[in-house]
């Protein structure tokens, strides 16, 4: 790679880092996970340490926070408010030891005591307090400015206004961090990702009487600019903090030795998910002052203290119940329920057991401790379950051999293929007959790749259900609106638009017909190759009249499976009752015929950015029925890159350095119109 190319790459991971930490800090929103924000971080980091001519002063990396909201007014700190390094593992803190002891001069044998505290995962702030009177509140900013939010912080009861204790510094800045408890954040009505969102929207709010609904609590844990106070180790001061009339963590702990500080990590990762308040680590600081006035800082960190992180994507709680829930196509899915627990910013509650046979190979019952794991956007899962913390009366979980809705059979398909038994249980009801299984076809077939029908989510789909409004699909084109114009939460214009976007929907086209029907395993692209291959709605119902399922066979891409399953469904009256109902409403439009040699063949697109006036799809079959195809990633192999409004600065930067023709919407379209 050459300077500008990396310059350019180094650039581009500042800007997002920038915008993530905009957002985090000044909007209260986070865009990206924290392991992931770890991630970017350290490439900068690594980058900046590999080249040179990086460094710049303006390194995000070496700032902290982000500069204030305009909202507030800004006041300097007049002792900086400090990052920690992090670290994630033993040797991490071997690490940080060893370079204390190198830079103290001490020997292998020296012992230091740390003062561990639990790192609650809020919002930190700087409380100035002159002559025992609270005079000034500031959030921490950019570390170096902060906003004054002090009439917010009054309102937090924890914060005391007046300290009139005699040994109390004539002038003192106490930190500590704003946070709010999990119990009551389930309280809240407010959608927030978690607690600490939810601390810092309300801390920052206009309106102190609209922070004041919120509960806030305030643990106080450091001090900033002093005078006159008279403390020489941390835990003393802790002491003291709780003598003046502030709330202390009480699990801060003194220790010595690393050993033991992974012992009281391991024992706090456990204990965690039973906290009312949370935390994402815990910070060590070597206890003695005068240590750590020697040792002072390094950029933006203190080399006394460091914060020791608990896996971004993993964490433990207790499982309260394992529900069975039954989808679409009848699968037993069973869910345990959790006691809520933070991992990684997002508050899990649910974690998923796949199936019978994973619970029974972890052994996984009511009431143990479990490992949960959040990778990415992956549903959460179990990890393994602690037997030493498992209950004594405990039973093994019993998976229901009934469905849990309708009372049916439940069976195991053996599949042909691998010649076993499925791992998955499926209710054995047919069509429409199980209320969970009718409700998940329901709301498939409005869902957004089947019929797109606005204002008909998943939940009003289940209420109607309930109320016997929609049974089956057809129900859906034949509503008594005037019926539903007199119900709860529904009046004459969100009525008027039901209708219009049903009617809307009655003209659809015959491969997004077929996937609505969730007919299993025919899926979008299943769906599609039927529907060019049966080319009209008629065709494709007289396959259930004839019975040459076995002509299938011919289309590309399908094979035993899909056949068989599309048999099954044929074969139930009720689904052949439902087609053709829906085949007298509807106006099913026939497949569109592809040019076989269109003068796209053999050219390769791809898109990137929003399209004007049409959607994806509509572009992706204006290229298919000119035989062009569409591929999902830049490479040699790409013919054309077709860029809309905001298109991904990468795609269109690696497309230039591949020498890729890039197309403006208006071009491809032009090209498009020549050709057809
Ligand atoms: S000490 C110079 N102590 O962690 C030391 N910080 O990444 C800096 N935090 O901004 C602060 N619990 O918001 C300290 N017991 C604790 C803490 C703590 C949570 C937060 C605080 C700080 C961040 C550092």
């Amino acid at each position: 790679m050459n300077k500008s190319l990396i310059k350019k790459k180094y650039k581009e991971k500042i800007k997002s880092l920038d915008h993530y930490n905009k957002r985090y800090y000044n909007e209260n929103i986070s865009d990206i996970t924290d392991a992931k924000f770890d991630v970017l971080k350290k490439e900068i980091i690594e980058l900046e340490s590999k080249y040179n001519f990086l460094k710049n002063q303006n390194s995000p990396v070496s700032r902290v926070g982000f500069k204030p909201s305009k909202n507030f007014r800004k006041v300097a700190h007049r002792k900086p408010m400090l990052s920690l390094a992090n670290a994630f593992d033993e040797e991490d803190l071997l690490n940080f030891e060893k370079k204390i002891f190198n830079y103290l001069d001490k020997k292998d044998n020296f012992q230091i005591e740390y003062s561990a505290e639990p790192k609650i995962d809020g919002i930190s702030a700087s409380l100035n307090y002159k002559n025992g009177k609270l005079t000034i509140g500031l959030s921490r900013g950019d570390g170096k400015e902060g906003e004054d939010i002090t009439s917010n912080l009054k309102t937090i009861s924890d914060i005391p206004k007046i300290i009139s204790s005699e040994d109390f510094p004539k002038e003192i800045d106490i930190r500590g961090e704003v946070f709010i408890q999990n119990s009551d954040f389930e309280k809240l009505n407010e959608k927030f990702a978690n607690p600490r969102n939810a601390a810092s929207g309300s801390l920052r709010q206009k309106n102190p009487d609209e922070t004041k609904k919120i509960p806030l609590k305030f643990i106080a844990y450091t001090y900033g600019y002093e005078k006159g106070l008279k403390v020489s180790c941390q835990s003393d001061y802790l002491k003291k903090l709780k003598q003046w009339g502030f709330k202390v963590n009480p699990l801060n702990k003194t220790i010595v030795g690393v050993k033991n500080l992974m012992a009281n990590y391991d024992d706090m990762e456990k204990k965690r998910s039973e906290l009312d308040f949370d935390i994402d680590g815990i910070v060590y600081k070597i206890n003695n002052f005068e240590m750590q006035k020697r040792l002072g800082n390094v950029a933006n960190a203190p080399r006394w203290a460091i914060a020791h992180k608990f896996s971004a994507n993993s964490g433990i709680s207790k499982i309260i119940d394992i529900d069975i829930q039954v989808g679409r196509t009848g699968a037993l899915t069973p869910v345990a329920k959790i006691k809520p627990i933070n991992i990684g910013g997002v508050v899990v509650s649910n974690a998923t057991l796949h199936n019978e046979d994973e619970i029974l190979r972890k052994d996984i019952r009511v009431g143990d401790t479990a490992v949960i794991e959040r990778a990415g956007d992956v549903i959460p899962h179990i990890i393994s379950v602690d037997l030493v913390k498992r209950p004594k009366k405990s039973n093994k979980f019993n998976f229901p051999n009934k469905c849990p809705s309708c009372g049916s059979e439940t069976i195991k398909e053996f599949n042909s293929l691998t010649k076993k038994n499925d791992a998955v249980r499926r209710c054995s009801s047919e069509g429409f007959k199980c209320k969970k299984v009718a409700i998940e076809k329901l709301k498939h077939f409005v869902s957004k790749e089947a019929f797109n029908i606005d204002g008909l989510g998943k939940k009003i789909v289940k209420n109607f259900w309930d109320l016997n409004i929609i049974k089956l699909p057809q129900d859906i084109f034949n509503l008594d609106y005037k019926k539903i114009e007199l119900m709860d939460g529904w009046g004459k214009q969100s009525v008027a638009n039901l209708r219009y976007s049903i009617n809307e929907r009655k003209n659809i086209s015959l491969e997004r017909f077929i996937y609505s029907l969730g007919i299993r395993h025919i899926g979008l692209e299943n769906a599609k190759l039927i529907s060019r291959y049966s080319k009209s709605s008629k065709n494709f119902i007289l396959l259930s009249k004839n019975k040459n399922f076995e002509d299938l066979l011919n289309i590309d891409g399908i094979g035993e499976t899909q056949i068989n399953s599309i048999k099954i469904f044929f074969l139930n009256l009720e689904n052949l009752k439902v087609i053709n109902e829906l085949d007298k409403i509807l106006k099913i439009d026939n497949a569109i015929e592809f040019k076989k040699n269109g003068s796209l063949m053999n050219k390769t697109f791809m898109f990137t950015g929003k399209l004007q006036g049409m959607s994806r799809a509509e572009a992706k079959s204006l290229i298919e029925q000119n035989s062009g195809s569409i591929i999902s990633n830049v490479s040699k192999r790409l013919n054309y890159l077709i860029t809309g409004e905001k298109p991904t600065k990468r795609k269109v930067e690696t497309a230039k350095e591949l020498k890729i023709k890039i197309l403006s919407q208006t071009e491809w379209l032009k090209i498009l119109n020549k050709t057809s």
